[in-house]
C-alpha cells in the first residue's frame, strides 16, 4: 500500500537534536492529529494480520500502546501491556537488559499470556531493537511464542532487526528509513 506509506511518511516530523545533539527524532504525534489516517493505519494492519494466527498483541510502553490497542480491538484479540518497572499493579514477570549506560527492566502481568499464545509485539519505532528484543524475551519467559514484530517506523540503517531474527523472521514496518 504505497499510498498509505507516503501518507504516513508525510506526517512524520523530524525533530533535530532531540533528545540530544546529533539525534534526529521521528515524531509520530502528527499522525494522531489525523483520525482519518490513524484509522487507515489500523485497517491496513488489521488486513495484514487477520489470518496470521496471532492470538494476542503486546504493546511496548508507551508509544506502542497508541496503535497496538486499537489494532487488537479491531482484530478481536486481547492486548497486553509491557511496561517499565514499577508501573503494573498485579503479579508480574520481569526482564532486565543492558543499555548503553546502565540497565532497564520491563514487566508484564503473569496472567497476560500462556503457552498457547502466539504474540505480535508492536511498537511505534524500531531503532536499535533493544526494547523489542527485551519484550520478546519477556513473552518467551512466560511460555508464549513470539509470532511477529510490527512497527510503524523502522530505522533500517541501525539494523535492529538483527536482534529480533532469533525469535521470528516476520518483522514488518509501514515506513522504512
Ligand atoms: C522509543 C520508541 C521505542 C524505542 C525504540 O521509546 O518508542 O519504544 O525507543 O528504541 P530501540 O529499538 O533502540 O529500543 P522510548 O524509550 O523513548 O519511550 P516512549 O515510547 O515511552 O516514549
Ligand atoms: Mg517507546
Amino acid at each position: 500500500n504505497i499510498d498509505l506509506v507516503e501518507k504516513v511518511k508525510a506526517e512524520i516530523r523530524d525533530v533535530v537534536d532531540f533528545p540530544k545533539e546529533g539525534i534526529v527524532f521521528k515524531d509520530i504525534t502528527p499522525i494522531m492529529l489525523d483520525p482519518q489516517l490513524s484509522n487507515e493505519i489500523v485497517e491496513h494492519l488489521a488486513t495484514q494480520y487477520k489470518d496470521s494466527g496471532i492470538t494476542k498483541i503486546a504493546g511496548i510502553e508507551s508509544r506502542g500502546f497508541l496503535f497496538g490497542y486499537p489494532l487488537a480491538m479491531r482484530l478481536g484479540i486481547p492486548f497486553i501491556l509491557i511496561r517499565k518497572k514499577g508501573k503494573l499493579p498485579y503479579k508480574k514477570v520481569s526482564y532486565s537488559y543492558d543499555l548503553e549506560y546502565g540497565s532497564a527492566t520491563i514487566e508484564m502481568h503473569e496472567d497476560a499470556v500462556d503457552a498457547n499464545d502466539k504474540v505480535l509485539v508492536h511498537d511505534d519505532l524500531l531503532a536499535t531493537g533493544g526494547s523489542a528484543e527485551a519484550a520478546a524475551h519477556l513473552i518467551k519467559k512466560c511460555g508464549a511464542s513470539v509470532e511477529a514484530f510490527n512497527f510503524l517506523v523502522s530505522l533500517d540503517f541501525l539494523e535492529g532487526d538483527q536482534k529480533l531474527k532469533q525469535f521470528t523472521d516476520n518483522i514488518q514496518a509501514i515506513v522504512n528509513y
